[in-house]
């Protein structure tokens, strides 16, 4: 696979010759044939009227709601009561909650909110700091009417730091957050902690806060964090901008664009801009093992994950006790690149779609996305529109691969999702506030169709598109106990 990347760069047939995610012991799934045979090849026969194609490329309609956060009144306190820190786990899209919660918890208790430390998750293996993924200057500057901000601790309290909290028992640690604390909590928990010490430190602090009967100032200022303070440093955006570009004016003939782009910027002047969906699809070897369901990768791969789930988690897995078609049809188990393809083929999109993959790493490498391929043949991601040295600063790192992700992700016609997760309801919520379309599966009745082996396209086609007519990025208010991140309406929208 190694050596298979390098190739990459010399030979333009790459696409062909490389598979453009690596696969994760790619043994198990030799010689994978797509898994509905029938719907697969009526997919690829399918044709696609104009209007169709019309209808699923126009821009959302106007909403009557529109962007609100500025919290009037707001001002900074009088006196700081001490300095916050929270320590933050997950992928980049949980630490992005956390840091929005982060700022409204300082502004609770009126505290100087210190640069919120990113620990390194198990799974992602990336030690990017916060300084590393988002604009730390842009970051404080936006915020500077509302919460005070510094980026270290001042002298005095040097001593705190993850690793003093991490080998004893320290009365600045907040170790027992509740999950979606309430204002009250906080004010009881960590305001005499502060007021005692000058520093409070809490740890673990992802989902701490609650989303309901918060002042309305409080959740503004969480979206204004989200959709405001919040952007990545320039050398992701500028990688995310040439990629927008790339997707947008390259002819769509892989092999000449790519040498075209990486050595020369063509006149895009006269040309139209193509369209372009992001496709997220997060299949890795940890969800396909924790959902339980069987993805048709036959014995070899059935086995693989039954051990994945003893080592990993002892056996106890929930979804273990149910059978697949009872997962299937409660909509349990994430899509597959095929499940995917089919369903976006369904949905009308044709084969000159221009599909982006963001993805970090698919179960099964290639053999699980040559279905896909073939239904979208113009299928690009990170690695097939750029350069190795373009990559080269953030190659491994999980968070800035994702960053990089978000940024395409916001610019497209259309997103959608292949599992509901952080990535989806992060990228769902912002795309809502700024009113840009997103598919969101339904995946109980996708799970329904696709246990029915005898179903006709036709019947698949209508089932698909009747599913999926008021999921395309049509405003849902949210409900309690829902996050403001992935319904940011009615809290930080206004109607308009
Ligand atoms: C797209 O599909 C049509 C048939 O619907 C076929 O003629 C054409 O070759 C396909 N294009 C690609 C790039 O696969
Ligand atoms: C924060 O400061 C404001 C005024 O600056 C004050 O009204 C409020 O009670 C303070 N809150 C806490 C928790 O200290
Ligand atoms: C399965 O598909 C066939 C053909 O499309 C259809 O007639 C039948 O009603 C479907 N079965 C169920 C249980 O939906």
């Amino acid at each position: 696979m190694k050596l298979c990347r390098g190739l990459v760069l010399a030979i333009s047939l790459a696409g062909l010759l490389c598979p453009l995610v690596h696969a994760d012991s790619a043994s198990e799934f030799t010689g994978m044939k797509p898994r509905y045979m029938r719907l697969f090849k009526s997919a690829l026969e399918r044709e696609t009227l104009d209007e169709k194609q019309a209808e699923i490329w126009s821009p959302l309609p106007n909403q009557p709601w529109k962007q609100c956060t500025s919290s009037s009144g707001s001002s900074l306190p009088e006196k700081s009561e001490g300095y916050l820190q929270v320590f933050l786990d997950g992928g980049l899209n949980q630490q992005r909650m956390g840091i929005c919660d982060a700022v409204a918890v300082a502004k609770i208790l009126n505290a100087t909110l210190v640069i919120p430390y990113l620990e390194v998750n198990p799974v992602w293996q990336d030690s990017s700091s916060f300084e590393d993924i988002f604009d730390v200057e842009h970051f404080i500057n936006v915020l500077k009417d509302d919460i005070s901000i510094v980026r270290e601790l001042p002298n005095e309290f040097s001593w705190s730091t993850r690793e003093y909290y991490g080998t004893a028992i320290r009365p600045t640690r907040i170790k027992t957050a509740p999950v979606h604390a309430s204002v009250n909590w906080y004010q009881e928990n960590v305001l005499p902690v502060l007021q005692s010490y000058g520093i409070a430190a809490i740890s673990p602090f992802s989902h701490r806060l609650t989303f309901d009967n918060l002042p309305m100032e409080i959740q503004r200022l969480r979206c204004k964090v989200n959709f405001q303070a919040l952007t990545f440093v320039p050398h992701i955006t500028s990688l995310g901008e040439a990629l927008v570009n790339r997707l947008r004016y390259n002819s769509g003939d892989n092999a000449n664009a790519k040498t075209n782009y990486i050595h020369k910027v063509t006149d895009l002047s006269n040309k139209q801009p193509a369209k372009f969906v992001v496709l997220h699809l997060r299949f890795d070897k940890d969800m396909a093992a924790h959902s339980a369901c069987d993805f048709g990768g036959g014995k070899a791969e059935k086995l693989a994950l039954a051990k994945y789930r003893q080592v990993i988690w002892q056996g106890r897995v929930l979804n273990s006790q149910f059978t697949d078609e009872e997962l299937r049809s409660q909509g349990r188990c994430p899509l597959t690149p095929e499940e995917t393809g089919l369903l976006l083929a369904a949905l009308g999109f044709d084969n000159n779609t221009r599909l982006y993959l963001a993805s970090h790493k698919v179960y099964g490498g290639e053999a699980r996305v040559a279905a896909l391929r073939e239904l979208f043949p113009l299928m690009e991601d990170k690695k097939t529109l750029t350069s190795p040295d373009e990559l080269f600063e953030i190659k491994k790192k999980a968070s800035l691969l994702a960053a990089v992700d978000y940024y395409v992700s916001m610019q497209s016609d259309i997103f959608v999702s292949a599992s509901p997760g952080n990535m989806h309801n992060a990228l769902m919520g912002h795309r809502t506030y700024e009113n840009m379309k997103t598919i969101k599966p339904n995946m109980a009745l996708l799970g329904q169709l696709f246990l029915n082996k005898t179903i006709t396209w036709s019947d698949f086609q209508s089932g698909v598109m009747e599913g999926h007519n008021d999921r395309q990025g049509q405003m849902r208010l949210r409900k309690p106990k829902k996050s403001i991140y992935t319904y940011p309406a009615p809290d930080c929208m206004c109607s308009a």
